[in-house]
Protein backbone atom coordinates (compact mmCIF):
# COMPACT_ATOMS: atom_id res chain seq x y z
CA UNK A 1 0.00 0.00 0.00
CA UNK A 2 2.76 2.35 0.97
CA UNK A 3 4.96 1.27 -1.79
CA UNK A 4 1.97 1.15 -4.50
CA UNK A 5 0.87 4.75 -3.43
CA UNK A 6 4.32 6.22 -3.68
CA UNK A 7 4.89 4.58 -7.28
CA UNK A 8 3.29 6.39 -10.44
CA UNK A 9 1.93 5.69 -13.36
CA UNK A 10 2.46 6.85 -16.87
CA UNK A 11 -0.18 5.44 -19.87
CA UNK A 12 1.30 5.01 -23.12
CA UNK A 13 4.98 4.89 -21.96
CA UNK A 14 7.76 4.06 -23.70
CA UNK A 15 4.83 2.53 -26.55
CA UNK A 16 1.45 2.72 -27.01
CA UNK A 17 -0.66 0.07 -24.62
CA UNK A 18 2.28 -0.28 -21.66
CA UNK A 19 1.28 0.76 -18.60
CA UNK A 20 5.19 2.30 -17.22
CA UNK A 21 5.41 1.76 -13.51
CA UNK A 22 7.88 4.98 -12.20
CA UNK A 23 9.82 4.52 -9.46
CA UNK A 24 11.25 8.06 -9.00
CA UNK A 25 8.50 9.12 -7.05
CA UNK A 26 9.03 6.37 -4.52
CA UNK A 27 12.71 7.34 -4.68
CA UNK A 28 12.39 10.98 -4.39
CA UNK A 29 10.56 10.54 -1.15
CA UNK A 30 13.02 9.76 2.05
CA UNK A 31 10.59 7.59 3.79
CA UNK A 32 9.49 6.11 1.33
CA UNK A 33 13.05 4.71 -0.40
CA UNK A 34 14.39 4.17 3.22
CA UNK A 35 11.06 1.77 4.04
CA UNK A 36 11.95 0.21 0.67
CA UNK A 37 15.67 -0.82 1.37
CA UNK A 38 15.15 -1.65 5.28
CA UNK A 39 12.49 -3.83 4.44
CA UNK A 40 14.15 -5.70 1.95
CA UNK A 41 17.51 -5.56 4.34
CA UNK A 42 15.38 -7.55 7.07
CA UNK A 43 14.58 -10.16 5.05
CA UNK A 44 18.02 -11.24 4.18
CA UNK A 45 20.01 -9.86 6.93
CA UNK A 46 20.24 -13.09 7.79
CA UNK A 47 20.78 -15.04 4.48
CA UNK A 48 24.25 -15.24 4.37
CA UNK A 49 24.07 -12.80 1.66
CA UNK A 50 27.99 -12.72 -0.28
CA UNK A 51 27.01 -10.08 -3.29
CA UNK A 52 24.34 -7.83 -4.09
CA UNK A 53 23.88 -8.24 -8.47
CA UNK A 54 21.82 -5.19 -9.50
CA UNK A 55 20.65 -4.90 -13.13
CA UNK A 56 21.02 -1.50 -15.13
CA UNK A 57 19.93 0.82 -14.42
CA UNK A 58 17.02 1.31 -11.64
CA UNK A 59 18.55 -1.79 -10.32
CA UNK A 60 21.51 -0.11 -9.35
CA UNK A 61 20.01 2.36 -7.33
CA UNK A 62 17.90 -0.46 -5.37
CA UNK A 63 20.51 -2.96 -5.68
CA UNK A 64 23.79 -0.59 -4.71
CA UNK A 65 21.73 1.00 -1.39
CA UNK A 66 20.70 -2.53 0.01
CA UNK A 67 24.28 -4.05 -0.50
CA UNK A 68 25.33 -1.07 1.87
CA UNK A 69 23.11 -1.72 4.17
CA UNK A 70 23.97 -5.02 4.48
CA UNK A 71 27.26 -4.63 4.40
CA UNK A 72 28.00 -7.17 1.14
CA UNK A 73 29.64 -5.89 -2.50
CA UNK A 74 27.58 -4.78 -5.36
CA UNK A 75 27.99 -6.34 -8.92
CA UNK A 76 26.66 -3.90 -11.89
CA UNK A 77 24.72 -6.30 -14.06
CA UNK A 78 24.83 -3.79 -17.81
CA UNK A 79 23.61 -3.35 -20.98
CA UNK A 80 26.26 -3.99 -23.45
CA UNK A 81 29.77 -2.38 -23.70
CA UNK A 82 29.71 -0.49 -20.68
CA UNK A 83 32.02 -3.04 -18.56
CA UNK A 84 35.46 -2.30 -19.39
CA UNK A 85 37.12 -5.68 -18.55
CA UNK A 86 36.19 -9.39 -19.76
CA UNK A 87 32.59 -10.00 -20.02
CA UNK A 88 30.21 -13.01 -20.78
CA UNK A 89 26.36 -11.79 -21.58
CA UNK A 90 22.90 -12.71 -23.04
CA UNK A 91 20.71 -11.69 -25.44
CA UNK A 92 16.94 -11.55 -23.84
CA UNK A 93 12.97 -10.47 -25.34
CA UNK A 94 11.49 -7.24 -22.90
CA UNK A 95 8.13 -6.32 -22.87
CA UNK A 96 8.75 -3.60 -25.45
CA UNK A 97 11.75 -4.68 -27.07
CA UNK A 98 14.51 -6.60 -26.72
CA UNK A 99 17.58 -6.14 -25.32
CA UNK A 100 21.52 -7.42 -23.82
CA UNK A 101 23.39 -7.69 -20.72
CA UNK A 102 27.02 -8.15 -19.44
CA UNK A 103 28.45 -8.96 -16.38
CA UNK A 104 32.24 -9.01 -15.90
CA UNK A 105 33.72 -12.63 -15.86
CA UNK A 106 35.79 -11.62 -12.36
CA UNK A 107 32.48 -10.16 -10.86
CA UNK A 108 31.37 -13.71 -8.70
CA UNK A 109 33.33 -16.56 -7.21
CA UNK A 110 32.54 -19.99 -7.23
CA UNK A 111 29.75 -20.77 -5.08
CA UNK A 112 29.47 -17.13 -3.56
CA UNK A 113 25.61 -16.59 -2.33
CA UNK A 114 24.16 -13.77 -4.49
CA UNK A 115 21.00 -11.47 -4.23
CA UNK A 116 19.63 -10.51 -7.61
CA UNK A 117 18.17 -6.98 -7.40
CA UNK A 118 16.04 -4.97 -9.55
CA UNK A 119 13.37 -2.59 -9.47
CA UNK A 120 10.75 -4.25 -11.44
CA UNK A 121 9.68 -7.72 -12.83
CA UNK A 122 7.77 -8.11 -15.88
CA UNK A 123 8.40 -10.66 -18.15
CA UNK A 124 11.40 -11.69 -16.40
CA UNK A 125 13.53 -12.33 -19.37
CA UNK A 126 15.69 -9.73 -17.70
CA UNK A 127 16.44 -11.19 -14.59
CA UNK A 128 16.23 -14.48 -16.15
CA UNK A 129 19.50 -13.81 -18.29
CA UNK A 130 21.16 -12.20 -15.56
CA UNK A 131 20.62 -14.99 -13.43
CA UNK A 132 22.18 -17.34 -16.35
CA UNK A 133 24.70 -15.03 -16.18
CA UNK A 134 25.60 -15.50 -12.50
CA UNK A 135 24.96 -19.00 -12.76
CA UNK A 136 27.58 -19.72 -15.63
CA UNK A 137 29.92 -17.91 -13.14
CA UNK A 138 29.20 -20.57 -10.12
CA UNK A 139 27.09 -18.44 -8.23
CA UNK A 140 24.47 -19.25 -5.99
CA UNK A 141 21.16 -17.11 -6.56
CA UNK A 142 19.73 -17.07 -2.70
CA UNK A 143 16.71 -15.08 -4.39
CA UNK A 144 15.68 -12.62 -6.68
CA UNK A 145 14.35 -9.20 -5.26
CA UNK A 146 11.91 -6.34 -6.94
CA UNK A 147 10.40 -3.84 -5.51
CA UNK A 148 7.61 -4.13 -8.00
CA UNK A 149 6.12 -7.64 -9.85
CA UNK A 150 3.80 -7.16 -12.45
CA UNK A 151 1.97 -10.52 -12.15
CA UNK A 152 -0.07 -11.05 -15.06
CA UNK A 153 3.55 -10.50 -17.37
CA UNK A 154 4.56 -14.06 -15.81
CA UNK A 155 7.75 -13.31 -14.67
CA UNK A 156 8.11 -14.57 -11.23
CA UNK A 157 6.66 -18.05 -12.93
CA UNK A 158 9.52 -18.06 -15.40
CA UNK A 159 11.48 -17.31 -12.75
CA UNK A 160 10.44 -20.58 -10.46
CA UNK A 161 10.41 -22.68 -13.94
CA UNK A 162 14.13 -21.98 -13.49
CA UNK A 163 14.36 -22.90 -10.07
CA UNK A 164 14.60 -19.27 -9.07
CA UNK A 165 13.17 -17.68 -5.75
CA UNK A 166 11.57 -14.23 -5.93
CA UNK A 167 10.11 -11.88 -3.73
CA UNK A 168 8.41 -7.67 -4.23
CA UNK A 169 7.56 -5.52 -2.06
CA UNK A 170 4.59 -4.83 -4.62
CA UNK A 171 2.41 -5.82 -7.47
CA UNK A 172 0.21 -3.77 -9.58
CA UNK A 173 -2.16 -5.67 -11.76
C1 LIG B 1 13.09 -2.56 -16.99
C2 LIG B 1 13.14 -2.91 -15.52
C3 LIG B 1 13.67 -4.32 -15.57
C4 LIG B 1 13.07 -4.88 -16.84
C5 LIG B 1 11.90 -5.76 -16.53
O1 LIG B 1 14.34 -2.16 -17.40
O2 LIG B 1 13.97 -2.04 -14.80
O3 LIG B 1 15.10 -4.35 -15.65
O4 LIG B 1 12.65 -3.76 -17.64
O5 LIG B 1 11.34 -6.32 -17.68
P1 LIG B 1 11.24 -7.90 -17.93
O6 LIG B 1 10.88 -8.56 -16.65
O7 LIG B 1 10.13 -8.02 -18.97
O8 LIG B 1 12.56 -8.35 -18.49
P2 LIG B 1 14.65 -1.46 -18.79
O9 LIG B 1 15.17 -2.51 -19.73
O10 LIG B 1 13.47 -0.66 -19.21
O11 LIG B 1 15.93 -0.58 -18.44
P3 LIG B 1 16.24 0.66 -17.48
O12 LIG B 1 16.23 0.15 -16.04
O13 LIG B 1 17.61 1.02 -17.93
O14 LIG B 1 15.21 1.74 -17.71
N1 LIG C 1 9.90 -2.68 -17.44
C1 LIG C 1 9.17 -3.57 -18.14
N2 LIG C 1 7.86 -3.29 -18.08
C2 LIG C 1 7.76 -2.16 -17.33
C3 LIG C 1 6.67 -1.37 -16.89
N3 LIG C 1 5.42 -1.68 -17.23
N4 LIG C 1 6.93 -0.28 -16.13
C4 LIG C 1 8.20 0.04 -15.78
N5 LIG C 1 9.27 -0.68 -16.17
C5 LIG C 1 9.05 -1.75 -16.92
Amino acid sequence: MLFTSLIRTIPHYPKQGIQFRDITTLLKDPIGFRIAIDELAKRYSDQKIEKVAGIEARGFIIGAALAYKLGVGFVPVRKPGKLPAETIGHDYALEYGSDRIEIHTDAISQGERILLVDDLIATGGTAEAAALLIQKLGGEIVECAFVIDLPDLGGTKRLAQNGLKSFSLCEFE
